[in-house]
Parts: C-alpha cells; structure tokens; sequence
C-alpha cells in the first residue's frame, strides 16, 4: 500500500528527486536577478494640505455683547438702555444695517434678542437667556437639532468619547452657523482616499471613462494622479 502512494516525485524516488533543488535553485535566481520587477499600482503618496486636517470651526461666534462702531466698542445696553425698543423689527433700521437677517420665516430681531436687555437673549417666556448660552436659543425652535447636538450627533464632539479618561466638549451652534444667516456655507471636499482600485475620481457619463471598478493601469492615458 505505503509503495503505491510513492509517486515519481517523492523525495529519493531515483531521479526525479533532483527537480526540487533544481527548483529551489531556479526560484532563488528568479528572486537573484528580478526578471518581473514589481510594479505599484498605486498612486505616489500625496502630502495632504494642511487645511484638510484643520480643526479650526468655520466660524468665530461672537461671545460678548459688544458691538463695535468705527474704533469703538460698546456694550448693548450702553445704547439700549436709552433707545426705546421698536415695536416690531420689521421696519426700516438706521443701525446695524450690516446684518440683513436671512433666516426664512424667523424674521424678527426679538424672537432672538431680549426687549429690554440687549446684552441677552430671550426664552419663550420672556426671561433672559445669557449671551454666552446662544444655543438655548437655538433651541426654542430647533429642538430636534438641539437634541441631537446634545447627544452628539449634529455638529461636531471634540475630546473624549470615554468621559472618565478626559474632558468631551461641542462646537456650539454659533461657532457653524451665522445666527443671522444661517445656513451652512458650502465647504471645498478634501481628496478622496487614494485605493488601488479607483484611480482619479473624475465622475461623469461612463461615456467619459468614469468607472468605479477600473484599475489604476487601465485608466485612459493622462487621467492618472501624478500624468
Ligand atoms: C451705537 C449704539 C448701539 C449699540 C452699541 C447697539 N445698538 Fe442695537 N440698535 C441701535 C439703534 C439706534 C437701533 C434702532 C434702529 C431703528 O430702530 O431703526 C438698534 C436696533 C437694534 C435691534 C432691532 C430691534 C429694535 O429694538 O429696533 C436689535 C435686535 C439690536 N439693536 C441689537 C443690538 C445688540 C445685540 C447689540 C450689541 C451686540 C446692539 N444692538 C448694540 C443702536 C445700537
Ligand atoms: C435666530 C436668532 C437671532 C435673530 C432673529 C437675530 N439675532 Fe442678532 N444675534 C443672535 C445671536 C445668537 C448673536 C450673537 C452670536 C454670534 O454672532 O456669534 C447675535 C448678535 C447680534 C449682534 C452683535 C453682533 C455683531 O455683529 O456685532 C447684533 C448687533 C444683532 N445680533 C442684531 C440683530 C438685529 C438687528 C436683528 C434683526 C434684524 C437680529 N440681530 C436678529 C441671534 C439672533
Ligand atoms: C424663533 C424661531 C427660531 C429660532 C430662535 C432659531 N431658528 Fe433657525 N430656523 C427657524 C425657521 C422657521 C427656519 C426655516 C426657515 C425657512 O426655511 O423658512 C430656520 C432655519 C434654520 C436653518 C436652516 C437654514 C437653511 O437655509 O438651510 C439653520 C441652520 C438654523 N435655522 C439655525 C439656527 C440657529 C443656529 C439658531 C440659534 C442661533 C436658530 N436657528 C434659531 C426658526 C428659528
Ligand atoms: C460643527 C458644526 C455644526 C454645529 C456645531 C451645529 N451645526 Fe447645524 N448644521 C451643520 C451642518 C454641516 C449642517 C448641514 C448643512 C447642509 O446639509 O447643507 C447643519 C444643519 C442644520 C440645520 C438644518 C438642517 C436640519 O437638520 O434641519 C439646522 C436647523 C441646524 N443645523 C441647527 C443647529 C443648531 C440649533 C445647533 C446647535 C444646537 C447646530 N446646528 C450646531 C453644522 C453644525
């Protein structure tokens, strides 16, 4: 039986024994010369610009109720104090004509600012929300949005996710969104990640070549990264 599974290859089965060092021999000068050198089909490694990895919000909030005219800075409620509130914001303003409010059907002033203290903002009962809390604001409409932002899932959490090992802090509203204009501008993409399947991503017709599954060497001449 144990003859019979000895085929012509098995070591010291007469002559047929010689292949494997001749086979060792072959590979190792095989791996000697190079003959097949290898080619990465990867794109070279681009250096990311650094504004891609830039924490810094979109937008500097304004944390104080200052308001500065020319070369001066003043509180509010230097102002306000002696200036009696309008009514309705609607009408024509002779000041802070720079802030031309675009947040659709939330056109008034006072449905954010107080009436009566300047330096604050207004809850839904009148009271005074502090300047520095703008998202309570936010909030009286919002409250979706609020709530995910609380919990983490709108806007953007910094820090640590294990709170026990470090401090777990939000981007405030204001620090993404112009309270006065709210919508968020557009930002420019960062590149893509570079895998060896894609090549360039230039999406169009697939008349135009885009093919999600090409590889990199099959790409048209000149569309590679780095042509
Ligand atoms: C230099 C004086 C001055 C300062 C400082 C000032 N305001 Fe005013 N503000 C005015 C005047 C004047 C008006 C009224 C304009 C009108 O009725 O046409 C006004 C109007 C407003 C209105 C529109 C509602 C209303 O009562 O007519 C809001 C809201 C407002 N100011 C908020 C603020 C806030 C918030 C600050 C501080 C960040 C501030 N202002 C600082 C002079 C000032
Ligand atoms: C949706 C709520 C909201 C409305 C409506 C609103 N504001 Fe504001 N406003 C804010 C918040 C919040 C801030 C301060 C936060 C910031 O700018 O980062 C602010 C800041 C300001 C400032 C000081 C900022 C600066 O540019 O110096 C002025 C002045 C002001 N508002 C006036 C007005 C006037 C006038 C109107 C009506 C035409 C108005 N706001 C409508 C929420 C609002
Ligand atoms: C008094 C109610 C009210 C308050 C307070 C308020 N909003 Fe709004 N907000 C609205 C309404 C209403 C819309 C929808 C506007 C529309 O499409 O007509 C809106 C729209 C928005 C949008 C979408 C804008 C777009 O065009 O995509 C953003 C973002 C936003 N609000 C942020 C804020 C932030 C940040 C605050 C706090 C500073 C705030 N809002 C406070 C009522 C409010
Ligand atoms: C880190 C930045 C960031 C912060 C902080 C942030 N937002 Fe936004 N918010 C965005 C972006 C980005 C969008 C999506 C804009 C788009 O789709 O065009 C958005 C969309 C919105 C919209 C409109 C879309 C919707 O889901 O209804 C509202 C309203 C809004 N935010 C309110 C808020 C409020 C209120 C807060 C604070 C409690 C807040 N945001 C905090 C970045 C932020």
């Amino acid at each position: 039986m144990s003859g019979e599974a000895r085929g012509p290859g098995f070591i010291g089965g007469g002559t047929a024994g010689y292949w494997i060092p001749l086979t060792f021999a072959a590979a190792a000068a095989m791996f000697a010369l190079k003959p097949l050198p290898f080619r990465n089909p990867a794109a070279p490694y681009a250096q990311l610009p650094a504004w891609v990895t830039d924490t810094t919000p979109v937008r500097k909030a304004k944390d104080r109720p200052e308001y500065r005219l020319a070369v001066f800075s003043y509180k509010c409620s230097d102002c306000h104090r002696i200036i009696p509130k309008s009514p309705e914001a609607q009408h024509v303003r002779v000041q802070h004509l720079e802030i031309q409010l675009q947040h659709g059907i939330n056109s008034r002033c006072l449905n954010c600012h107080h009436p009566d203290d300047r330096d604050a903002f207004v809850d839904d009962f009148g009271k005074e929300i502090p300047w520095n809390e703008p998202w309570r604001v936010c909030g009286k409409c919002h409250g979706t949005v609020f709530r995910d932002w609380q919990h983490g899932a709108h806007g953007r959490t910094n820090g640590f996710w294990d709170k026990s090992r470090g401090p777990q802090t939000h981007l405030r509203c204001t620090q993404c969104h112009d309270p006065h204009n709210p919508a968020f501008a557009p930002l420019q993409p960062a590149p893509g990640p570079d895998t060896l399947r894609m090549g360039r991503q230039d999406f169009g017709p697939p008349s135009t070549g885009h093919d999600p599954l090409r590889l990199r060497d099959q790409a048209p001449a000149g569309r590679n990264r780095g042509d």
